[in-house]
């Protein structure tokens, strides 16, 4: 089936936070043949489409959502294609910037997760992803948002993204006519591609050759060091706040939170976690009201003791 349309989908069980309402419709789009009935479909359902993957940046609030979630399920094993003419790419358009001789080009598409695309990347022998090791999201929500960890910025990594739009189809987007920046990620489409809604299909990365042993005890220590300091099992968004701009080494939005004594602090069935207190965590049956107030507060707290104002990092669906 190219695409499978559900009806009345609750938010709650497509996202990692746990929380949310039910939506209008869920759109589940597995090959290329299905994006074309996607346009007819988003025409007569109504609502606004929301590009959705592993739901694991998302706050949801407790209401119904006039929202069509569509969904790339398409997550076929990556392929891997050496880089052309990387020995000079600044003599040859299109070459990847920095590209040398090892680089390969990963191709992904948007439904497979980011740990599945880790372990290929490993067995085949290629660095660069490493630091993403424990993030919980798939290839299109990890570049719509930037993902990043451990100095690793998914979008630095990007050679090439392919994007859907119902104005134009599938679209390939160089990275470098696209913009990005902490968690965020904008494909710069402009009007004539269609400016409003748009989902990313398939990514391409520029990753380079390395020992496999290598890679993997690289992401060993990533995935030790993050299961230490975050509650990587726990149902939670990841961090809910963005790190201010300019702190100084060391402090961090987690920090703030943690120095006005919020690790822990729970309100109905959700607190901030007693591990890293920039993490909200569904202790079951909390409710997106207990999330809201409860980082609201903390929010508050940490204005009246730094003068800081904390922005959300998490995507609020209101
Ligand atoms: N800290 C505390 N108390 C806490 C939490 C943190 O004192 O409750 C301290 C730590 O000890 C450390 C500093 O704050 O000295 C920074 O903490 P950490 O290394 O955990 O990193 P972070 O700045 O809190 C950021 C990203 C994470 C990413 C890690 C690793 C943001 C908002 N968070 O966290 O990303 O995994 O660095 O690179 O940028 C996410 O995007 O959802 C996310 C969790």
């Amino acid at each position: 089936m190219p695409l499978t349309l559900t009806h009345d989908v609750l938010l709650k069980e497509r996202t990692t936070l746990r929380l949310g309402g039910p939506a209008l419709a869920e759109a589940v789009v597995s090959c290329e043949a299905g994006l074309d009935e996607l346009a007819k479909l988003l025409h007569g359902l109504g609502g606004r489409p929301l590009a959705l993957g592993a739901g694991s940046n998302i706050l949801a609030t407790d209401g119904p959502h006039a929202l069509v979630l569509v969904r790339a399920a398409n997550n076929a094993a990556p392929s891997f294609h050496a880089q052309p003419n990387a020995m000079s790419p600044e003599a040859t358009p299109g070459a990847t910037p920095g590209a040398t001789p090892d680089t390969v080009i990963v191709r992904a598409g948007a439904g497979m997760g980011l740990p599945r695309l880790l372990g290929h990347c490993q067995r085949a022998g290629l660095t660069g992803l490493e630091g993403l090791t424990g993030v919980p999201g798939r290839v299109g929500g990890g570049v719509a948002m930037n993902a990043g960890s451990y100095g690793v910025e998914l979008c630095r990594l990007l050679s090439r993204v392919r994007l859907w739009t119902p104005e134009s189809g599938l679209v390939w987007r160089d990275a470098h006519d696209c913009a990005f920046g902490y968690r965020r990620f904008d494909p710069q489409l402009g009007s004539g591609l269609g400016a409003g809604f748009w989902v990313v299909w398939e990514a391409e990365f520029a990753l380079r050759a390395d020992e496999s042993p290598a890679v993997r005890r690289r992401m060993e220590t990533a995935y030790a060091r993050k299961k230490a300091t975050q509650p990587v099992t726990a149902r939670s968004a990841g961090c809910v706040f963005k790190n201010p701009a300019g702190l100084t080494a060391g402090m961090s939005a987690g920090r703030l939170l943690d120095e006005v004594g919020l690790k822990g602090r729970r309100l109905g069935g959700m607190s901030f976690s007693p591990l890293h207190a920039n993490f909200l965590i569904n202790e079951g049956g909390g409710t997106a009201a207990e999330a809201l107030e409860l980082m609201e507060y903390g929010r508050a707290m940490v204005f009246d003791r730094f003068s800081l104002n904390l922005e959300t990092e998490v995507k609020v669906l209101s």
